[in-house]
């Protein structure tokens, strides 16, 4: 399952964003990528420890932890801090892979589960040409390209590209979390659960079935979360 979350950065904060990215030097995109992903990969990063991305993932994670269709949907458990690229010039493409299935967050050295991975836009599609991230899903992959301050999040067992920028550039911020609700069913059906448990609660307020629809929720949640 895919989401699509709107707005999760403000246009302010967007710009605050970009403005940042302009002033950072950026690096060579292959230093995050595991070894089949490396030969595919054809981009720039910021490097994680300059001070533009910690001001930037500060921005990016503060945003995250106050989207509530962000949280309901992924369930995170650990996140892993937000990495930023590029694709322009030469520097373009990011060929089908996989994203390697455990990180080690570089702070606390704790391992993190790739459950679900995402991608927030950081410029509007009229200012690149190609770009679309294509995540697999069985038919021949389904393009996105979404306007700033939107995000796509997926499966990280997805296989995954970017196609070439052929003109303009490509900003983004992406990263990967361990949901505390590793499987991915059980994950959607919550999901499911909470958004018909709202649905509920619009047309009937506060009734006697949204209180127990909201406790069924919250009894597979406590069954199958790892907090
Ligand atoms: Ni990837």
């Amino acid at each position: 399952m895919m989401f699509h979350i709107k707005k999760v950065l403000s246009a302010s904060q967007i710009a605050q964003c970009r403005a940042l990215l302009q002033q950072a030097n950026w690096a060579d995109g292959r230093v995050t990528a595991g070894k089949q992903a490396a030969t595919a990969k054809n981009n720039l990063q910021l490097p994680e420890e300059c001070d533009e991305a910690r001001q930037l993932r500060a921005i990016v994670l503060e945003a995250l932890s106050q989207n509530a269709q962000f949280f309901t949907a992924a369930l995170p458990r650990r996140v892993y801090p937000p990495l930023f690229n590029q694709y322009s010039g030469q520097t373009n493409s990011f060929g089908n892979h996989v994203d390697n299935a455990v990180r080690t967050h570089p702070a606390t050295a704790q391992h993190v589960r790739t459950d679900l991975s995402f991608t927030l836009f950081l410029c509007d599609p009229h200012e690149y040409e190609g770009g679309e991230l294509v995540i697999e899903d069985g038919f021949g992959g389904r393009p996105v390209k979404l306007p700033a301050g939107d995000l796509i999040l997926y499966p990280s067992y997805s296989v995954h590209r970017v196609e070439p920028v052929t003109q303009g550039a490509r900003v983004a911020c992406f990263s990967w979390l361990e949901s505390m609700v590793g499987n991915p069913q059980q994950r959607e059906l919550l999901y499911e659960l909470d958004m018909a448990i709202l649905g509920v609660r619009e047309q009937q307020g506060e009734s006697e079935t949204a209180v127990r629809l909201t406790s069924c929720y919250h009894n597979l949640l406590r069954m199958w979360a790892t907090p």
